[in-house]
């Protein structure tokens, strides 16, 4: 079966609201005397739109199709993921709830509660603030426990929607840019994607090198160094090959110069790709993720890091709601 049969023949349900629009950034490709071109993951469909979207059409099937009502998950305090997962229950009817961290240990009250945080709430999330997600897969396990004792029938995503099941919604991307490319005679080899819990980052790099083997996927990393976010990168490769009976793995392509000084904290170039962004183009980036992938791509230009000479690709995978936590300052 080909991979776009098989994954026409999963369950599914429609969060992301059909293909996201691919779009030139005039301005930004003056400004850095390169095509840049953006992938609108942002503007999906429920919850403000962002990556989780696509990762949770399959984990939501998932959940109904095992008779669960209850989603259960984990994230920052400032989770866009979390609030995806509560947009698509919403949605679905299902009840969502999800551990919270601080993972910067801010008392600022944005953070705590505007942004993200006010969402959750207004989509009737319920959530539970831990001291930190040092094992969230245990954690997660635990909480559901304590849920399935009161009578609710849960089912766990893990961080990020990061399993090989949810990283499927981005092999599926990697195929859509690829048939938009085509169809707009464009010639994109590089992509830049945010990789944190991962599975965007392996879900394209799989997906292209299935159908666009010659595609280089940078992976900007939001939380660690190369050598802590390959393995985890890798891991979900290796099972979405198996899943998908593909072989070729490509290999892959970490920079890890943006994060500093950690998950969560924002830095001077992260804030600036953000407020260049907004300027030029009115597209908003977000100070966690986005930002500072964005930097990696400005530096990553200026400095001739990307393969050839041609168009890159910025997949934008949502955040903006962030930015109301994080100005005016945290
Ligand atoms: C806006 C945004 N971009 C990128 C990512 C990273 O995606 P992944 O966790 O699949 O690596 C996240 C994860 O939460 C996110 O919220």
């Amino acid at each position: 079966m080909s991979v776009k049969n098989y994954l026409h023949s999963l369950s599914r349900v429609a969060l992301v609201g059909g293909v996201t629009p691919v779009q030139h950034l005039k301005r930004l490709s003056e400004y850095l005397q390169r095509d840049i071109y953006i992938k609108r993951d942002d503007v999906s469909h429920l919850g403000m739109g962002g990556n989780k979207l696509r990762k949770l059409e399959f984990l939501a099937a998932d959940a109904i199709n095992k008779g669960c009502d209850t989603l259960v998950t984990a994230g920052a305090i400032q989770s866009n993921h979390v609030r995806q997962t509560a947009a698509a229950a919403a949605h679905l009817g299902l009840k969502c709830v999800a551990l919270l961290e601080n993972p910067i240990q801010t008392a600022e009250s944005n953070y705590l509660w505007n942004g993200n945080h006010l969402l959750y709430s207004l989509m009737g999330c319920k959530v539970e603030i831990v001291d930190e997600l040092n094992d969230p897969d245990a954690q997660l396990q635990q909480f559901s426990a304590r849920l399935s004792a009161k009578g609710a029938k849960p089912y766990i995503i893990p961080v990020g929607g990061s399993n090989a099941l949810g990283s499927l919604g981005y092999v599926e991307c990697a195929l859509e840019i690829a048939e938009q490319c085509d169809r707009m005679n464009l010639n994109v080899q590089s992509v830049v994607v945010p990789s944190g819990s991962a599975g965007t980052h392996a879900g394209l790099a799989v997906g292209f090198a299935h159908c666009q083997p010659e595609m280089e996927v940078v992976g900007v990393t939001v939380s660690r160094i190369v050598g802590d976010q390959q393995p985890k990168v890798e891991k979900l490769q290796r099972e979405l090959s198996t899943m998908l009976d593909v072989a070729a793995l490509s290999p892959l392509t970490l920079w890890d110069e943006y994060f500093a000084p950690r998950y969560g904290m924002p830095n001077t170039e992260g804030m600036h790709a953000v407020e260049l962004l907004a300027h030029l183009e009115g597209i908003m980036l977000d100070p966690v993720y986005t930002g500072k992938a964005m930097a990696g791509l400005i530096d990553g230009v200026k400095k001739s890091r990307f393969n050839g000479s041609g168009p890159v690709m910025f997949i934008h995978t949502g955040g903006a709601p962030a930015l109301f936590a994080y100005y005016p300052h945290v």
